[in-house]
């Protein structure tokens, strides 16, 4: 993982989140930056060094698998209790305060999991300004404060926790034993919105519309009059990427898209239009398909198959980017989740994903340095920046699509001809769900199965391919549930694909969530 290096900063106020290891901590710094509040997460013994570059202007310290009480458990720098900033501890962060500022944390006779009632008993708080005085809140941890800290007095409880949030309205210290940041605690995004505002005092300056002109300037003093290259992927971060940097060096940046011939229907031509007649960017479209298909020829195995792209990828890019002299950058999508320092293991897709995007060991090979201009950035965020930069929606609000395209999504040895059939059904499940489904589904395709079954049409019997419709909804892709698309939808997809699409005479609908299944089928 690309860390530890010092970032270029926003030279603005942050909240500083320090992560003792929660599942959520993104999450956390998601929604503080939704109240247009800048914030970074930090591991939570970085140091102080590091903290003060960042212009901290409170902090919040996240939930935690440890107990406070146990040996070795992870504690909050002191210098952070100094700093007389304003501080929200979240579940073990509320629990660290309390022990940190002198109170008592004993272990919970019930442990407590799961959705319940939140009862405020401090109703003129100003961080439960606004908020009802029962609403359901999701809890989850073993410890409990027993004995509120000098100055500190108890704001609410639940049926199981008589300190179920805590402050000192002098020093700006809160703590909340629930988790605010999660959807099932029906008044967090308050609560979270209390303590910026109403505590903490911060503006509501974070805005894609104002991060533009500091990003440029730091992508002019990076790059000078240096070239750069960027690999377009026809994905919305690359997109972006280009787009910024291009305002800031124009021409002095030449963006390279590999058409491997496994995008779907229309893309490629889409992605050559829009950014070298729309955007005027400087682009180099090279035309690999042949090439891709000959390495792929006769491979059946996902893993090969996403291995001969990567390299077959990295070996066109090369190709081309030789001859373009002065070139001493690349320039590449990467984003905040990949670069915080995460306590917590990287899932299978944040991994994946990730090595996509590093367009594998180039930079060192080429001796190119990296021009990074998202990597602060979530990915709502790069798409509120795309449209700012006048991007095409279609663009800024593509699906995720893996790297290696429709490689993964036609199963078994890949054709030209099997290629041509997945591209008609995906465009036709893609149209139909659009139009039909309510919300749309966050990630939806085609997948053309190696299987093949006995039908009927008219008076002949035929023996043709199985195609499988996918459809989910989810927030990141690390966990995802199938969609209840309407029948009427489904009906529509199955009879178009049937009638329009040769060589299918069978459709199905995946009803798999993730985990035990994945999203692609592979
Ligand atoms: P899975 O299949 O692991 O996919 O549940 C999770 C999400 O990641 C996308 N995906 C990829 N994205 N390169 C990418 O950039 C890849 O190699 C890759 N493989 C899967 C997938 O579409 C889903 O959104």
């Amino acid at each position: 993982m690309a860390v530890h290096e010092p970032r270029s900063e926003v030279a603005q106020e942050t909240v500083v989140i320090l992560d003792f290891g929660a599942q959520y901590s993104q999450l956390i710094a998601r929604r503080v930056r939704e109240e247009q509040v800048y914030s970074e997460v930090l591991p939570f013994d970085a140091p102080w060094e590091e903290i003060e570059r960042r212009n901290p202007a409170a902090f919040i310290l996240t939930g935690g698998p440890e107990s406070v009480i146990a040996p070795g458990a992870p504690h909050i720098p002191e210098a952070v209790l100094a700093s007389g900033k304003p501080i929200l501890g979240i579940c073990y962060g509320m629990q660290e305060l309390a022990r940190a500022a002198g109170g008592t944390v004993v272990p919970n006779e019930i442990r407590e999991f799961g959705k319940t009632e939140l009862v405020i008993d401090a109703v003129h708080a100003p961080i439960f300004e606004g908020v009802p005085g029962h609403s359901q809140a999701w809890m989850s941890h073993g410890d409990t404060v027993t004995d509120l800290p000098k100055g500190f007095v108890a704001l609410a409880h639940t049926s199981t926790s008589a300190v179920a949030a805590m402050g000192d309205p002098e020093r700006g210290w809160y703590g909340l034993q629930f988790h605010p940041e999660v959807g099932h605690t029906e008044q967090g995004r308050l609560v979270l919105h209390n303590f910026l505002r109403k505590v903490a005092g911060l503006k509501q300056n974070w805005a894609m519309s104002s991060f533009i002109d500091g990003a440029v300037e730091r992508i002019k003093t990076q790059v000078g009059d240096d070239d750069a290259i960027c690999a377009l992927s026809g994905g919305v971060d690359s997109a972006v990427a280009a787009t910024l940097v291009a305002r800031a060096i124009g021409t002095n940046l030449t963006c390279v898209f590999v058409d491997h011939g496994l995008l779907r229907e229309g893309e490629a031509e889409e992605v050559v239009a829009t950014f070298r007649d729309v955007l005027h960017l400087n682009l180099i479209a090279v035309d690999a398909r042949t090439r891709f298909l000959k390495a792929l020829d006769g491979v059946v195995d996902p893993e090969e198959k996403r291995k001969i792209i990567g390299r077959e990828f990295i070996a066109v890019f090369e190709e081309h980017a030789r001859d373009l002299r002065n070139v001493k950058w690349l320039v590449q999508g990467t984003l905040y989740p990949d670069v915080i320092e995460s306590k917590t293991p990287q899932s299978k897709a944040g991994a994946k994903i990730k090595t996509h995007h590093n367009v594998g060991g180039l930079p060192e090979r080429m001796k190119l340095g990296l021009v990074e201009p998202l990597r602060l950035l979530f990915k709502d965020e790069v798409r509120a920046l795309g449209r700012e930069l006048g991007l095409p929606e279609p663009i800024v609000f593509r699906q995720p699509f893996p790297g290696p395209g429709l490689a993964v999504r036609v199963l078994g040895a890949i054709t030209e001809e099997r290629l041509a059939v997945l591209r008609r059904c995906d465009a036709i499940a893609r149209e139909e769900i659009k139009r039909g489904a309510d919300p749309e589904p966050w990630q939806y395709f085609a997948v053309l199965t190696p299987l093949q079954s006995v039908g009927v049409m008219g008076d002949f019997r035929t023996y043709s391919n199985m195609v499988a419709i996918r459809a989910v909804s989810s927030e990141d892709g690390m966990t995802a549930d199938w969609s209840r698309l309407p029948y009427d939808v489904l009906q529509q997809i199955s009879t178009r694909i049937v009638n329009e699409v040769g060589g299918v005479n069978r459709v199905v609908y995946d009803i798999t969530s993730k985990p035990p299944a994945t999203i692609e089928w592979e």
